[in-house]
């Protein structure tokens, strides 16, 4: 991965949009539909789930690769629909633009235009600065790599949304799962839509409870993992 890598916005079979890399061939979300796959890998299989076992005063999320900003703004939309107070911390190196971004249109997409300056406030916010884009959600973005990741137990959830393994081998290893597990508290729970042997090895090795769950449309499965 490099700065300045050409980005194309293509639809997806649910028809909301993605972004293409051409030169990579790998998208920031599924051919087989961006919007189905976030809410089935992130929110159903992470988020719902968290909330099953128990509310929190504030759930602690942290996002691998704020990207488009999907998976905060349908957390916001999920967080909003069951009064759950959310901290998002969301991780990128190469920020999509906001002239991208409003691109995607996902307020329109998702039916909720009326939440425009949700997404928009999202996108607009500083980086390095916790923003309150409401009363109960809090966004943090931090440009960073990966790699530089070293918080310690301040996470009840994590989306684990790196690019895939055949793009970035580097990102799903043993050495940044191991900062995964660092990052989370007691019993905290990462999500991802990959199902590759060898990552699933790779969260075992650094103590990761794995569970392999049915995927999102197009994919068999995606993993959960559990901090013992
Ligand atoms: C699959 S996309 C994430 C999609 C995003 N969650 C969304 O809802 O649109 C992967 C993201 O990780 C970012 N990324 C790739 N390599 C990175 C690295 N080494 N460190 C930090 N961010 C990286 C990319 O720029 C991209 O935004």
């Amino acid at each position: 991965m490099k700065e300045g890598i050409q980005r194309k916005i293509i639809i997806t079979d649910d028809g909301s949009k993605t972004i293409h890399l051409p030169e990579l061939n790998e998208q920031y979300h599924s051919k087989h539909g961006a919007v189905n796959e976030a809410m089935h890998v992130f929110i159903e299989s992470g988020f719902n789930h968290i909330l099953k076992k128990e509310f929190l005063d504030h759930l602690a999320i942290l996002e691998m690769g704020f990207g488009t900003g999907l998976n905060a703004f349908i957390t916001f939309l999920e967080a909003e629909k069951c009064n759950q107070p959310i901290n998002y911390v969301s991780i990128e190196a190469y920020p999509v633009t906001w002239s991208e971004a409003k691109l995607m249109m996902y307020p329109e997409v998702l039916s909720v235009e009326e939440k425009s300056p949700i997404f928009s406030r999202m996108h607009q916010s500083n980086w390095e600065k916790p923003v309150d884009i409401s009363s109960s959600f809090k966004l943090l973005k931090r440009k960073q790599f990966f790699v530089e990741i070293s918080d310690i137990e301040c996470f009840d959830l994590i989306y684990f949304d790196a690019f895939g393994a055949r793009v970035q081998p580097e990102l799903w290893t043993s050495e940044i799962f191991t900062k995964m597990y660092k990052a989370l508290r007691h019993k905290g729970v990462l999500v991802t839509y990959s199902a590759k042997g060898s990552v699933r090895r790779a969260m075992q090795e650094v103590g990761f409870d794995v569970e392999r769950l049915p995927g999102p449309p197009g994919k068999r499965e995606m993993l959960r993992a559990t901090k013992k």
